[in-house]
C-alpha cells in the first residue's frame, strides 16, 4: 500500500513539475532559428503576409497557418535541442504574389511544398530542385517563367507539379534519374518545346504523366513505353508526330490516354487486347488513317472512344457485343463510308454518338428505334436524306435530349405530322438545310427545350407563338430564313430569359460544344453555358419591338437586324441589364437612340445602322467605344464623328420621352411609323455556332 502511495504522490508532482517547467519553457521554443530566418526571406518576397506569419520573439512558426513541423508542440519538451524542423509549407490559392527566394534552398527538411493557385512570378529558384527530403513540389497554377534546370537532385520526390505556368525551354532528359520514386509528373500548359523528353527508363514507379498543352515536337520515345504502371499519359495539344506505334501494347497498365490535336499519322496499330484496362482513348484532330483496329472495336472496358477529325476510311464496324462499356463515341469529321452503322444501339451503354461528317450514305437505320441509351446524337453534314423518316425513327429514342443534324436534308419539307413526339428534348439543332415549310406544331409538345437552332433555312410563315410558352428555352436561333409577320410577343415572356433559372444541369462530359463569338472559340461543355440568345435577324419580320423585352434580364444577345421593323426603339430595352450584343441594323426604325441604353454597361457590340433614325447619339456608358460604323445609314447626329452643328437645330431640342426615360419609368409609346429606306453596309454581328455544331 505505501509503496503504491509513494509511487502515486511521485508521479504527481513530476507532472507538475513538468507542466510548470512546460509552461514556463514553451515561450522560448520556437521552430528552428535556421528554418525561421529562411521563412522569413520567403515571406518578404511574397504579398499579403498571412496574419499569423508573426516574427516576433514568441512567434512559433510551427503554428502558423501553412506550416507543419515535424513535431506538435505538446511534444517538444523533450526535445531541449530543438530539433523541430519546418517539414510542409502549404499555402494555396492565397492570392501570393512576388517572386519565391532562393531561401528556399536553406528549408533542408521539407517534404511538401505546395504553392499551387496564387500569383507568384519570376522564375523558379534553382535551390528547391536540391531539396534532398523534398516529396511533393507543387507550384502549379502562378505566373512562373524562364527554364526549370537541366539537372534535378530531388532523391525523395513523388510528385512534381508545375502545370499551368509559363515556363519555357526544354524539359529536363532524364527527368527520373535521380527522382527514381516519381508517381506523378504534372508540366502540363506551359510553353515548353523542343523534342519529347527522353530518357523515362529510370521513371519506372510513374503512374500520371500530364505533358499537354506545350510545344513540345517528335516522335514519343521509345523508352516511355517501358513504363508498367503507367495508368495515364496526357500528351494532346502539343506538336507530336509519328505513329502510334504497336509499342503502345506494352503499356499494361494504361486506363487514359489523350493524344488529341497533334500530328500523329499512320494507322492506329491493333494492340488494344493487350491494353486491357483502358478505358479513355482520346486521339482526335491528328492525321490518323485505316480504320479502326478490330482489337480496338471489341474492348470490353473502354468508355470513351474519341477520334473524331482525324482521316479513318472505310466502314465502320464496332462490335457493341463485346463492348459493353463504351458510352461515348465521336467519330465525327473523318472519312468513313458504309452507311450508318445498324448495330449500335446494341451497345448497351452508348449515349454519346457523333458521327458528323462522314461519307455515310444518307439513312439512318430503322434500328436506331431501339437505340434506348441514346442521349446525344451528332450527325451534322452526314449527306441525310429523309428528314421525314429520320425523325419518325428518332422519336422512338426515348432517352433523346440533344439532336444535332446541321447541313443535311438538302431543300426538304420540315415534316408536320402531328404524330411526330420528342418528349425529352432539350436541344435541337437543323440549320443550314434549306427546309422549307413552316416550325411544326408538333415541336410545341417537345416542352423541355432549352436550345433550338433552325437557321439558315428557307422556313417560312409566321413565328409560332407558342415559342413562348417554353420555360426553359434561353437559345434561339432562327435566323436567316423567310418568317413574315410580327415578332410574336410571347417571346417576351420567355421564362428563362427574365430569371436565369438555368435547369437541370446535364453534363455533357466528353462533348464541347464551341461557340464562334467575337472572333474566338470558346468551348462550352455545358449546353445550359451557352450564352442566353434571341437570334432572329435575316427574315422578313415586321411590325415593332415590343418595349416588354425589356423584361428579358438575362439576355446576353439580342439580334434583329435584316428585318423590316419599324417604329421606335424601346427605351425600356435598357431593362436587358445582361446584354452584350444588341443589333437593330438594316430595319425600318425611326425615332432617336433611346439614352437609356447607356445603361447597357456590359454592350459590347451595338448596331443600328441603316434605319431611319434621328436626334443625338448617346455619348455615355459603353457609347463611346462604338465605331461609326454602328451608326451610319441614319440622320443621327454626336460629338466628334457625325458633328451636330451640321444638322438643323431642332434636332438638338431633347426629343420626345426617350430622352426624359433617365427616370426609367414612362416609355415612349409613340410610334410613329416613319417610312424609311435601309440599304447599304449590313453589319452583322456573326454566330458562327453552326460552323463548329457541324461535327457533332
Ligand atoms: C507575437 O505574435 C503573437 C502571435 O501572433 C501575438 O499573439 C503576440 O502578441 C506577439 N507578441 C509581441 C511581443 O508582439
Ligand atoms: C525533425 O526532423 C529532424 C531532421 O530530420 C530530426 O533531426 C529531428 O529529430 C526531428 N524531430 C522530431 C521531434 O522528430
Ligand atoms: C496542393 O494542394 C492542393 C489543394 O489542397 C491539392 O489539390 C494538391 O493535390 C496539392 N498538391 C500536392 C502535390 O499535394
Ligand atoms: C543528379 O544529381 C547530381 C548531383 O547529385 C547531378 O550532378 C546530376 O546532374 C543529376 N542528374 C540529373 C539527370 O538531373
Ligand atoms: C523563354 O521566355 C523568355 C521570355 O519570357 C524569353 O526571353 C526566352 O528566350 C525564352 N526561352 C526559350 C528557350 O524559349
Ligand atoms: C514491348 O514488349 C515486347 C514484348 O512484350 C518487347 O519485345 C519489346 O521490347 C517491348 N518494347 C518496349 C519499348 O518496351
Ligand atoms: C481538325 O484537325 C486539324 C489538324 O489536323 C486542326 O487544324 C483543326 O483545327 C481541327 N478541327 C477541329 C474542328 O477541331
Ligand atoms: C469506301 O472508300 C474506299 C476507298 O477509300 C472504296 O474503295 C470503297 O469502295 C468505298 N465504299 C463505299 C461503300 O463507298
Ligand atoms: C433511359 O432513361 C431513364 C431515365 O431517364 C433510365 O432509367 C433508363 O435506364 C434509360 N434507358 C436506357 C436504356 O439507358
Ligand atoms: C461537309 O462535308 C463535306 C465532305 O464530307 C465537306 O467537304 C464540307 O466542307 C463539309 N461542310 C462543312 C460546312 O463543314
Ligand atoms: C421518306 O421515308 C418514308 C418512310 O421510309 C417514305 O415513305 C417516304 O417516301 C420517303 N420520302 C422521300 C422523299 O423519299
Ligand atoms: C443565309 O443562308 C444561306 C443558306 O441557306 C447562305 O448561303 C447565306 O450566306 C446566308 N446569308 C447570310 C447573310 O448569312
Amino acid at each position: 500500500m505505501g509503496v503504491l502511495h509513494h509511487y502515486w504522490s511521485v508521479m504527481i508532482i513530476l507532472v507538475v513539475v513538468e507542466l510548470c517547467i512546460y509552461s514556463s519553457s514553451s515561450q522560448s521554443l520556437t521552430c528552428h532559428p535556421r528554418d525561421l530566418e529562411a521563412l522569413r526571406d520567403f515571406i518578404n518576397e511574397l504579398a499579403p503576409k498571412p496574419d499569423s506569419w508573426t516574427f516576433n520573439s514568441s512567434g512559433d512558426c510551427c503554428e502558423w497557418e501553412g506550416i507543419t513541423c515535424n513535431s506538435s508542440s505538446s511534444l517538444r519538451l523533450n526535445d531541449p535541442e530543438n530539433t523541430v524542423r519546418v517539414t510542409k509549407l502549404k499555402l494555396v490559392n492565397k492570392k501570393l504574389s512576388g517572386k519565391l527566394s532562393e531561401s528556399f534552398g536553406r528549408l533542408h527538411h521539407l517534404r511538401v511544398l505546395n504553392l499551387s493557385h496564387n500569383f507568384i512570378s519570376g522564375s523558379i529558384p534553382v535551390s528547391i530542385f536540391n531539396l534532398k527530403n523534398l516529396e511533393a513540389l507543387d507550384l502549379s497554377s502562378n505566373g512562373f517563367t524562364g527554364l526549370i534546370p537541366e539537372s534535378l537532385n530531388l532523391p525523395s520526390l513523388k510528385s512534381l507539379s508545375l502545370s499551368s505556368n509559363m515556363l519555357n525551354g526544354s524539359l529536363p532528359a532524364h527527368i527520373c534519374h535521380n527522382s527514381t520514386d516519381l508517381k506523378l509528373i504534372r508540366l502540363e500548359s506551359n510553353r515548353f518545346s523542343g523534342e519529347f523528353p527522353s530518357g523515362f527508363e529510370k521513371c519506372s514507379l510513374l503512374e500520371h504523366l500530364f505533358l499537354s498543352g506545350n510545344d513540345l515536337t517528335g516522335n514519343i520515345p521509345e523508352d516511355l513505353f517501358h513504363l508498367q504502371r503507367l495508368s495515364l499519359l496526357e500528351i494532346q495539344e502539343n506538336d507530336l508526330s509519328g505513329s502510334l506505334s504497336p509499342e503502345l501494347g506494352n503499356l499494361s497498365s494504361l486506363v487514359h490516354i489523350d493524344v488529341s490535336s497533334n500530328r500523329f499519322s499512320g494507322e492506329i496499330a491493333d494492340v488494344f487486347k493487350k491494353l486491357s484496362n483502358l478505358e479513355y482513348l482520346m486521339a482526335e484532330s491528328n492525321r490518323l488513317t485505316g480504320g479502326i483496329p478490330k482489337s480496338l472495336a471489341n474492348s470490353k472496358t473502354l468508355r470513351l472512344l474519341n477520334l473524331g477529325n482525324n482521316s479513318l476510311s472505310g466502314p465502320l464496324y464496332l462490335n457493341c457485343a463485346a463492348m459493353t462499356n463504351l458510352a461515348s463515341l465521336d467519330l465525327g469529321s473523318n472519312k468513313f463510308n458504309s452507311s450508318l452503322p445498324e448495330h449500335l444501339p446494341s451497345c448497351r451503354q452508348l449515349s454519346y454518338v457523333s458521327l458528323a461528317q462522314n461519307h455515310f450514305d444518307g439513312h439512318v437505320p430503322k434500328s436506331f428505334k431501339d437505340f434506348h441509351s441514346l442521349s446525344y446524337l451528332g450527325l451534322s453534314n452526314c449527306s441525310l436524306v429523309n428528314i421525314s423518316s429520320t425523325l419518325h425513327i428518332l422519336q422512338h429514342c426515348e432517352n433523346l435530349t440533344t439532336l444535332v443534324l446541321s447541313l443535311n436534308f438538302r431543300g426538304e419539307m420540315f415534316p408536320d405530322d402531328p404524330s411526330l413526339r420528342f418528349k425529352k428534348l432539350k436541344v435541337l439543332v437543323v440549320p443550314n438545310c434549306r427546309l422549307t415549310g413552316s416550325v411544326p406544331r408538333w415541336l410545341s409538345k417537345s416542352s423541355n427545350l432549352e436550345l433550338l437552332d433552325l437557321s439558315w433555312n428557307s422556313l417560312t410563315g409566321a413565328i409560332p407563338n407558342w415559342i413562348g410558352g417554353f420555360t426553359n428555352l434561353f437559345y434561339l436561333d432562327l435566323s436567316n430564313n423567310s418568317f413574315t409577320g410580327e415578332i410574336p410577343k410571347s417571346l417576351t415572356m420567355l421564362q428563362s430569359l427574365i430569371s436565369q433559372n438555368t435547369s437541370a444541369e446535364e453534363p455533357y462530359p466528353d462533348f464541347s460544344f464551341y461557340l464562334y463569338r467575337f472572333g474566338r472559340a470558346q468551348p462550352y461543355n455545358h449546353v445550359f453555358r451557352f450564352p442566353p440568345t434571341l437570334e432572329l435577324s435575316l427574315n422578313n419580320l415586321s411590325g415593332p419591338i415590343w418595349e416588354e423585352f425589356g423584361n428579358l434580364k438575362s439576355l446576353h444577345v439580342f439580334n434583329l437586324n435584316d428585318n423590316r421593323l419599324s417604329g421606335h426603339i424601346p427605351s425600356s430595352l435598357s431593362g436587358m441589364t445582361r446584354l452584350e450584343v444588341l443589333d437593330l441594323s438594316n430595319n425600318h426604325l425611326s425615332g432617336s437612340i433611346p439614352v437609356s441604353l447607356q445603361k447597357l454597361t456590359l454592350l459590347s457590340k451595338f448596331s443600328v445602322a441603316n434605319n431611319s433614325l434621328s436626334g443625338r447619339i448617346p455619348t455615355g456608358g459603353q457609347f463611346q467605344t462604338f465605331p461609326n460604323s454602328s451608326f451610319e445609314g441614319n440622320d443621327v447626329c454626336g460629338d466628334h464623328r457625325f458633328d451636330c452643328q451640321a444638322y438643323t437645330p431642332d434636332l438638338q431640342r431633347p426629343s420626345t420621352s426617350d430622352e426624359s426615360d433617365n427616370s426609367g419609368s414612362d416609355f415612349a409609346l409613340d410610334f410613329s411609323y416613319g417610312v424609311a429606306l435601309g440599304f447599304g453596309l449590313s453589319f452583322v454581328v456573326v454566330i458562327a455556332f453552326r460552323q463548329k455544331l457541324f461535327r457533332f
